[in-house]
This record gives structure tokens, sequence and C-alpha cells, in this order.
């Protein structure tokens, strides 16, 4: 989880280690807390199935998230280990950015250990582990999406030093959270924020509010978003392939310095020279407030 709008922290919360992470502590979650996660997992993935990206629909395979209860931070690792090296540790909270890039560029995923109360099945603030789990962990087993990641964490190292980390938020809002992918002639769903949305896995691909655009890297960096709402707008990327090769071939040094001499783009409007995939009415926007 990504937080870019939080102070420097100094010092780990009590308990974390100097890296922020905390023992999952597994054996702790109650009878209920896994029945909230299997409740979780059976309607998302009965709703994704012809809706998310085959890549994300084989991730949760390869990492054996159709197992019942929550996931095991120790096996998962082991198991997204062996298909692209990467590990998923537990943090309480919101780590500094800082962290999070370097455990990025280390190929680990840092995640929340705490799983949501009933009254929040469709709605919390704060990322959970399902959220965390079953919305991001999928495509870190993905060879091309595991690399983006962990290239990702290092930009944002480099980004800390271009005080450019509120650019570099916007790629990962509009990819990682909230991006779409071409998929055998139509669109289909793999950003975390979308996939593990009851509501928004229906609204990012059936609703006419939404405009959908093809992804632009200068576009989407310079794109405000919403982070109490569905989207007004999602990006949508050729390829996971394509992601990476446009993104690592790119030095962002520049790229900084050139759009902060440009404006910003509001959620919900169409720029010039945008590939317009579907023209959304807007009709689900009410009062803006963007990030
Ligand atoms: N190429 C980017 C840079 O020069 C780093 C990056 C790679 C950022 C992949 C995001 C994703 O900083
Ligand atoms: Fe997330």
């Amino acid at each position: 989880m990504l937080s870019s709008d939080q102070p420097i922290a100094a010092a780990p919360p009590p308990g974390a280690a100097a890296d922020w992470t905390i023992a999952q502590a597994w054996e702790h979650y109650s009878d209920a807390e896994h029945a909230t996660w299997d409740r979780l997992f059976a309607r998302q993935s009965a709703l994704l199935a012809d809706r998310a990206a085959p890549e994300f629909l084989e991730g949760i395979e390869l990492a054996g998230l159709w197992r019942p209860g929550i996931p095991d931070f120790e096996e998962l690792s082991e198991r997204l280990d062996r298909a692209t090296g990467w590990q998923v540790l537990a943090v309480p909270g919101l780590v500094p950015d800082a962290m999070f890039f370097d455990h990025l560029a280390h190929r680990r995923f840092v995640a929340g250990s705490f799983i949501r109360t009933p009254e929040q099945l469709d709605y919390l603030q704060e990322p959970d582990v399902f959220h965390d789990v079953f919305g991001h962990v999928p495509l870190l087993a993905h060879p091309a999406f595991a690399d983006y990641m962990q290239a990702y964490g290092e930009g944002g190292l480099r980004a800390l030093e271009h005080g450019a980390i509120e650019r570099l938020a916007r790629l990962y809002w509009h990819t990682v959270e909230f991006g779409l992918v071409r998929s055998g002639g139509g669109l289909k769903l793999f950003g975390a924020g979308i996939v593990s949305s009851y509501g928004e896995s229906i609204f990012a691909l059936d609703d006419p509010s939404p405009h959908r655009i093809r992804f632009d890297l200068r576009r989407v960096m310079r794109t405000r978003y919403r982070i109490d709402d569905y989207q007004r707008n999602y990006f949508v990327i050729d390829s996971f392939d394509d992601l990476l090769r446009q993104t690592t071939e790119t030095d962002f040094a520049p790229l900084y310095a050139e759009i902060d001499r440009q404006p910003d783009y509001e959620p919900g409007a169409i720029a010039e020279g945008d590939v317009v995939l579907t023209r959304g009415t807007q009709a689900h926007a009410g009062e803006p407030k963007a990030c």
C-alpha cells in the first residue's frame, strides 16, 4: 500500500521490525475471520471468471489462493518465490514511501494482515488482507508484472530524489490499482482496487459512466484521481509486456521536469491526443473531490 501524503515517520511502530514488517500471526485469525475471507473470495472469483485478465486468474491458481481461509504469508511466499521470486510480508498499516519502494525493489510485497469486518464487506478505507493479497498477489506471479513492480520500487526511490512522488503515485494508481488491459478483443480488469471490489468490478467494465482511455505514460502521470468513489477514467494497457517495456525503457527524470511545466488533468476529463476506447457519460460523477 502506497501513501504519499504521510509525513516521513522516523521509527517503525512498536512491535514492528526496522523494515516495518511484523509477524502475520496466522494462527491468531478466528474462524469468523477466515469465513469473511472465504465469503469475499467466493464472491469475487465467481464475478471475475470472465472479467479479470487471464494472467490474474492464472495467478490465483499459482499462488494457491483457492484454498480456504486467509492465506498464510509464509506458504504464499514459497509459492510466489517459485514463480517469480516475490515474497509477501505483513505490515501493521501504511508504510513510509521510501520503505515501501525499498521493499518492492527487493521483490517484497508488504500487505496488511487484518481483515475487514462483515459490516465492511463492500467498502473500507484502509487496505486489508483481502485487498492486499487477493487484489495484488496474483499478478506478482506473472513474470512481466513481477518485473514491473520491482522496477516501480526502484523508480520510486529515484522519484523521491526528484520530488516526483506524486507523479509516480499516479502511475501506480492508474495501473496497479485501477488498470484495465486489452485482452482477446475486449477489455479485462487487473487493477487491485477494482478486482478486490464487487461494485467496481462491475462498474469499471460495464457502466456507461466512465471513460476508458488507452494508457499513455505522460497522460497518466498528469491525471488526478479520486480516492473516495469509483474512478471517472480507466486507463487501458495493451499488455503487461508493453507496460513493462514503456516504463523501464523511459528515463523518468526528464519526464518529471517536462510534466512540471504542464497542467494536470482532472478526473473525468478527456485530453487532446487521448485514444478513447469508450467515451463515458460521466453520469456517475458527483462532487469533484480529487487527489
Ligand atoms: N524508468 C523509470 C525511471 O527512470 C522507473 C520505473 C520503471 C518507474 C517502471 C515505474 C515503473 O525512474
Ligand atoms: Fe492496493
